[in-house]
């Protein structure tokens, strides 16, 4: 995300919000006529590698999908290089997501068309982060937002890309976890020296009635190394009806899914709920980024 300025992301999302129409299959275009979109998905995933499915095909454009990395050749020893450089003559897009930090900007490196990252280690997520945006655009505002990041803060890379974002619009912004998933201090303080003010805390119930929106995030098994240390911090922050019960009717929560246990599914029904909603929203943004990252928007 630090690749953009404040201004190319309101483009962005105001190239999504044109495109909203067909997402939802109420208009229809033909702009990526022609073009082939490749999935290399070298992690599990639902929304992101689905919504960019959707999003190519509701422009006009076709897919071609890595499908399991056990049924490529990466499993004889292929390394991502040699896979991007073919895979790069093959489509004239590439969505890569690979547990490697930096893997994104490497296979940049080595692409012939462009590449966008769908997710890298426990760094960035930054289509993620665009869809963030969208959801908060609509379902609430971007400037100067109150906004709490609960759960896993230290891998979870959704949260540490949105921090970056937010604070192009002067969000103030409060960090809930247990001490052990804290946001790591090196983004804290980069927040701090461009002037946003952060505060941490480990109790959901202390801040629930101070913001406008509450960015929920789940505890990821796949990130420890010790499945104890996992066992002992996976149930401790959870959004419940009974939490909800006093606070401002315009509150929204959001969850970049999948979520395990950390929203009640009793709070889905409340009017508070935007976790469904945003994970729409990925499919006009992914249009937006498809279009622009292919020349065919200007
Ligand atoms: N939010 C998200 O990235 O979901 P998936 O892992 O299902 O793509």
């Amino acid at each position: 995300m630090k690749d953009f300025s404040r201004k190319e992301i309101d483009y962005v999302l105001d190239t999504a919000e044109k495109l909203e129409p067909v997402a939802r299959g109420e208009n229809r275009s033909r702009l990526l006529d022609g073009k082939i979109v490749a999935l290399l998905f070298f992690e599990p995933s639902t929304r992101t590698r689905l919504s960019f499915e959707v999003a190519t095909q509701r422009l006009g454009g076709q897919v071609l999908n890595l499908g399991s990395v056990e049924a490529s050749s990466v499993m004889k020893g292929e390394n991502l290089a040699d896979t991007i450089r073919v895979i790069s003559n093959y489509a004239d897009l590439i969505v890569l997501r690979h547990p490697l930090d930096g893997s994104s900007r490497m296979a940049s490196e080595f692409s012939s068309v462009p590449v966008i990252n769908g997710g890298d280690g426990s760094i960035h997520h930054p289509t993620q982060t665009f869809l963030d945006l969208y959801t908060i655009r609509r379902e609430s505002h971007l400037e100067d937002l109150k906004i709490a990041m609960a759960g896993d803060l230290k891998y979870g890379r959704t949260v540490h890309s949105l921090c970056h974002a937010l604070s192009l619009y002067g969000a103030e912004m409060i960090f809930v976890s247990p001490p052990e998933l804290s946001m790591p201090s090196e983004i804290v303080k980069d927040l701090q020296k461009n002037k946003i003010k952060v505060k941490e805390t480990n109790s959901l119930e202390e801040i629930i009635g101070d913001v406008e929106v509450i960015y929920m995030t789940r505890v990821q098994r796949e990130r420890f190394l010790d499945p104890e240390e996992y066992e002992k911090v996976k149930h401790r922050l959870k959004v419940t009806g009974s939490l909800l019960k006093n606070v401002d009717s315009n509150l929204k929560i959001l969850h970049p899914l999948p979520r395990v246990n950390e929203i009640s599914p009793a709070v889905d029904a409340t009017p508070h709920a935007c976790y469904f909603q945003q994970a729409f929203y990925g499919v006009p943004i992914r249009m937006a980024l498809l279009a622009l990252a292919m020349g065919v928007m200007e």
